[in-house]
């Protein structure tokens, strides 16, 4: 597996890899990476020729009061983990070379999409992601790249910005990855102390009853929402920044449940803000 640390070499690999007639795949993450990353790289090697994996944690989407120092960090794990996933490349840039002295230039959706759900309370945060995303694929050209539906609106988000900007790139998006007791897998677990981890489990516990009660035929939105939210807010460890029921395409509101709608939430245990959800499939 190459390590490369700069653009020219990312640029350099993948073009002799074009001349070859191969197809690439790219999964971008910030590392510390688990089995929900790894997920995403298995599909790809699955479906390209060569797989590209970025590990930068993106200064850009973190707020001013959020875990960019503290965020976890293991890129000799993370470089085995790929490996044995079958990976080709890994891109591990600095700062300074994704963001060079005097950059001024974003890539934000100028619609209600990025304000709802996590926008609400990390109003940059997905200016920096479609900044990253972008500069990510004008850097290998990919013709597919992978996203974790775990980020269904950072994966609908991606999926408007590659539509308006006609990127042309492929964007798949792969199923949640759990823990064998539902919590979905995430770098952020690392944050949770025992009591908090077990507490943790009211997010997949709250999707659960959720699909259960579509699957029964409850079609009112709101209900779920509220039967969600009673669910976690039993749990004295867990506060919810939102529970919420919206169109899986847009991220607005709905009060239906019909195909497709996204049931999302984020609920801080302690300290550690986590986020699950569930698409709707009648
Ligand atoms: P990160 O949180 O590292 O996640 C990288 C990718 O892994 C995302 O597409 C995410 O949805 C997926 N993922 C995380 N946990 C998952 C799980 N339990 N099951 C399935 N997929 C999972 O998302 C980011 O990084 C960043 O915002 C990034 C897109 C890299 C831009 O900086």
């Amino acid at each position: 597996m190459i390590i490369a640390e700069t653009i020219q070499e990312v640029r350099d690999q993948v073009r002799a890899w074009k001349r070859e007639g191969l197809s690439v795949g790219l999964v971008p993450t910030m590392g510390y990476l688990h089995e929900g990353h790894a997920s995403l790289v298995e599909e790809s090697v699955r479906q390209c020729d060569r797989t590209v994996s970025s590990v930068f944690v993106n200064p850009t989407q973190f707020g001013p009061n959020e875990d960019l120092e503290t965020y976890p960090r293991d890129f000799e794990h993370d470089c085995a983990l790929l490996e044995t996933k079958g990976c080709d490349l890994v891109f591990h840039p600095s700062v300074e070379e994704m963001y060079p002295d005097g950059f001024a230039t974003y890539v934000e959706i100028q619609s209600e999409m990025p304000k709802q759900l996590c926008g609400k309370t990390r109003p940059i945060h997905f200016r920096g992601v479609c900044t990253v995303v972008s500069k990510l694929f004008h850097i290998v050209e990919p013709d597919k790249a992978f996203f974790g539906q775990k980020d269904a609106q950072q994966l609908a988000i991606i999926r408007r910005m590659v539509t308006d900007l006609s990127m042309g790139i492929t964007i798949v998006g792969c199923p949640i990855i759990r823990e064998s007791d539902g919590l979905a897998k995430s770098s952020r677990n690392t944050y949770l102390n025992e009591a908090e981890r077990k507490a943790a489990l009211v997010l997949s516990q709250a999707v659960f009853l959720g699909q259960r009660l579509v699957a029964e035929g409850e079609r009112d939105a709101d209900r779920v929402v509220a039967a969600m939210s009673a669910h976690i807010a039993k749990e004295p460890l867990a506060r919810i920044d939102y529970v919420s029921a919206v169109d899986g395409m847009t991220m607005l509101p709905v009060h239906e449940i019909e195909n497709d709608v996204l049931i999302a939430m984020a609920v801080y245990i302690g300290k550690t803000r986590l986020i699950d959800n569930f698409s709707v499939k009648l």
